[in-house]
């Protein structure tokens, strides 16, 4: 596929107020499993029953089950050249702030400062009881993990039947008004409301511009069909060819 991305990287030089909408396939390429590709996490199991807020207050050992590993070892996860890419842009000025799905952190761990976290973060674990915090990757053992005052523990994400936290929600809708392109990177987008984010931009005559590995926005301006591990590297090197 020959890829134009010199004209996208001209279009983010003109128009700038860009903003990154990501999913879990930005996450791919460090080796964290994405939720509806061949063999992702709800192809083997069931988010109504692992992933739920109704199962969590019943049998939180479910959930446990499924993220425990992953939150102990949270440390041991590294952002991508596509991360990175995506904090070289803002600090050319190009992407004024990163929307995110993921709830690794890898972007902040990459650089980006302006990180808007709409399905929360693993990092932080609280006490259902006393709300005392826990820190990844240091939490108690156990499936699931208590406090010492005996009430189990929740990491700060969102849980289909919760609602999004109002800040971040407040201020993904900001961003998607505000832009004048929005990257929309590594996501189904069949989630809401992080999917209706797109049409928020594109009905405020942002352009829109896809990168996934499958292309999934009919509406969008153009589509980088690959890994965005790749792509996003290559548009922060055709910015610098013509700075
Ligand atoms: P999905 O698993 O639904 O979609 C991942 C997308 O990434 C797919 O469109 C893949 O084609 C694409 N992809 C895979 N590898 C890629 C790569 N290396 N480069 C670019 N694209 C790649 O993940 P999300 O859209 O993030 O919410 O899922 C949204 C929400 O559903 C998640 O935040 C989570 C889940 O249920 C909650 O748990 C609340």
């Amino acid at each position: 596929m020959n890829v134009p991305y010199e004209d996208i990287a001209k279009l983010l030089l003109d128009l700038k107020e860009g903003v990154a909408l990501t999913g879990a396939g930005v996450s791919a390429e460090s080796g964290i499993d994405t939720f509806r590709s061949k063999d992702g996490l709800w192809k083997k199991y069931d988010p109504s029953v692992y992933a739920s807020i109704e199962v969590f207050r019943k049998d939180p050992s479910k959930y446990w089950t499924i993220r425990g590993d992953f939150i102990r070892n949270y440390d041991e996860y590294h952002p991508n050249p596509g991360h990175f890419a995506l904090a070289e842009l803002e600090n050319l000025g190009l992407v004024r702030s990163v929307i995110t799905q993921n709830i690794d952190g890898l972007h902040t761990k990459a650089g980006s400062r302006k990180v808007i976290e709409i399905h929360g973060s693993l990092r932080e674990t609280y006490c259902l009881k006393c709300e005392k915090e826990f820190i990844a990757p240091n939490i108690p053992e156990g499936l699931p993990p208590y406090c010492e005052c005996g009430g189990v523990l929740k990491p700060n994400t969102v849980l289909f039947g919760e609602p999004l936290p109002p800040d971040a929600l407040d201020g993904a809708y900001r961003e998607a008004q505000e832009c004048n392109v929005m990257l929309v990177i590594g996501t189904s987008a069949v989630v809401q409301p992080a999917a209706s984010l797109p049409l928020i931009a594109k009905e405020r005559k942002s352009t829109i511009i896809e990168i996934n590995i499958e292309k999934t926005f009919p509406f969008a301006d153009c589509c980088i069909q690959e890994k965005s591990g790749v792509a996003l590297p290559k548009i922060v090197g055709a910015v610098k060819r013509l700075q």
